[in-house]
């Protein structure tokens, strides 16, 4: 009887997915409570690759009811998409996906602003995935945005619409107003069977003694007020953001799981002070297979950087760590921990509040020995090179949490606990 959140502590793409799949093994719930379309999250089942965008890691195991919490925004038709992309591949979800009718929609428009956004020569490119994220909060933040119960209301969602069209300086022609209206009703009708209040439910199974898991998105480095602001996304993605976003009260959750990987990666734009920009910078890109699961983009790779990840320990309250990826780093020679940024003359220890002085300090590493042999078929924490055993116990050391999972290649079974 327990409830576990499982967050991203880096710029997102920590393998939260592949944690919350092992570790569901055990629960009944899995709950976004977050973010939207821009998640993607890979779980890897005997060869079986799911990509997850708005439906929780939890749907590919038969026996977990999967909870999309208000705090979500989602996009109707993308989530239809997704639900049709299941079905097909055989996975039943008819009676254990649950949608809050509080979640702010994301709409055609909403993605138009955020590409727009994106292209302007202001030089205020954040790198967004164009999924039309923080328009949508934005309007939510605003008080003019569209939520899934207004879908089931001609009338509001008709002057909702066009309100919400007016206040970005576009007014919809009647032909037009018509067109959206009937997407979004019919978008609407399917989802109409998963759509339930879900603070009661998850309250009540609660109380009833389930295993709830919270499954993050992005990552604490990413989050609207804690991360390298402006180059965020527009969600609470630490673990205040649970309660918020899912209406489950602090007392509640019992234990929070910090995914971290074995070294650090970034999509988008924004400061990255342990980035690498050499070969070992890509031999960890191929390795880890790097590229974006929304988007395919190149992730940008960088050693660990205990700074900031010390610093998302703090804010998420981590009490466990899962540490990720760790079969990429075989071979690419002595690895380097962070362990302090030089600013000025000045080492200093703690995560800049300003994105100006991240982008200008010069991580300061210690270096370790490598190891050369192949680990990803490893399941007990005693046959693994002494050299990654040392480095683990040293990134535990600098955190002060222990590594209780360590994840040694992308498959569920690829997976040491301890
Ligand atoms: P998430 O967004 O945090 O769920 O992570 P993503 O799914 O975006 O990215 C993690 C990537 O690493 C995916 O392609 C996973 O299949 C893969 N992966 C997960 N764990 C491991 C691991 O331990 N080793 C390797 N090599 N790949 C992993
Ligand atoms: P998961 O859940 C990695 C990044 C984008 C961009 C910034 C803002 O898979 O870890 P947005 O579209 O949210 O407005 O983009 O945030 N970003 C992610 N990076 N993993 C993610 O999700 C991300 N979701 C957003 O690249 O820098
Ligand atoms: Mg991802």
């Amino acid at each position: 009887m327990s409830s576990t959140a499982i967050l991203g502590c880096m710029w997102g793409d920590e393998a939260k997915a592949k944690i919350v799949d092992v570790l569901g093994a055990n629960a009944d719930i899995v709950v976004r409570f977050q973010g939207g379309s821009n998640a993607g999250h890979t779980i890897i089942i005997d060869n079986d690759k799911y990509i997850l965008h708005m439906v929780p890691s939890g749907i590919v195991n038969p026996k977990i009811i999967c909870v999309i919490a208000p705090g979500v925004v989602l996009n109707p038709f993308e989530m239809i998409d997704e639900m049709q992309g299941l079905k097909e591949r055989g996975v039943d979800f008819s009676n254990r996906l649950l949608i809050d009718p509080r979640a702010n929609l994301v709409l055609d428009l909403h993605k138009d602003l955020d590409c727009k956004s994106e292209q302007g020569t202001n030089g205020n490119k954040i790198g967004t995935t164009k999924r039309g994220i923080g328009p949508a909060y934005a309007d939510a933040v605003a008080r003019t945005g569209l939520k899934i119960y207004h879908l089931y209301d001609e009338v509001t969602l008709k002057s909702m619409l066009i309100q919400i069209y007016q206040s970005h300086d576009r007014n919809l022609t009647e032909t037009e107003l018509k067109e959206i209206v009937e997407e979004l009703q019919v978008a609407a009708e399917y989802l109409k069977p998963y759509v339930k209040q879900t603070p009661y439910y998850l309250n009540e199974q609660i109380k009833a003694g389930k295993e709830i898991i919270f499954e993050g998105a992005q990552g604490s480095l990413l989050d609207i007020t804690y991360g390298s602001y402006p180059y965020v996304t527009s969600s609470h993605t630490v673990s205040g953001g649970i309660s918020i976003g899912c209406g489950v009260p602090p007392n509640k959750i019992n234990k929070i799981i910090g995914v971290y990987k074995s070294y650090f990666t970034r999509v988008g734009e924004g400061p990255f002070p342990t980035e690498l920009l050499d070969k070992t910078g890509d031999q960890i890109r191929t390795q880890g297979h790097e590229f974006g699961s929304t988007t395919g983009r190149p992730r940008r790779c960088g050693w660990f950087d205990a700074v900031a990840s010390g610093y998302t320990a703090m804010l998420n309250g981590v009490d466990e760590m899962a540490l990720t990826l760790l079969d990429v780093l075989t071979g690419v020679g002595d690895v380097k921990i962070c362990t302090g940024y030089k600013y000025k003359d000045e080492i200093i220890k703690e995560f800049p509040a300003e994105v100006r002085i991240l982008a200008e300090v010069e991580p300061v590493y210690e270096e370790m020995p490598g190891w050369e042999e192949d680990i990803s078929s490893l399941t007990e924490f005693d046959a693994l090179p002494q050299n990654a055993k040392n480095y683990i116990k040293r990134i535990e050391e600098l955190l002060g949490i222990p590594a209780t999972i360590i994840s040694v290649g992308p498959d569920r079974k690829q997976t040491i606990f301890r």
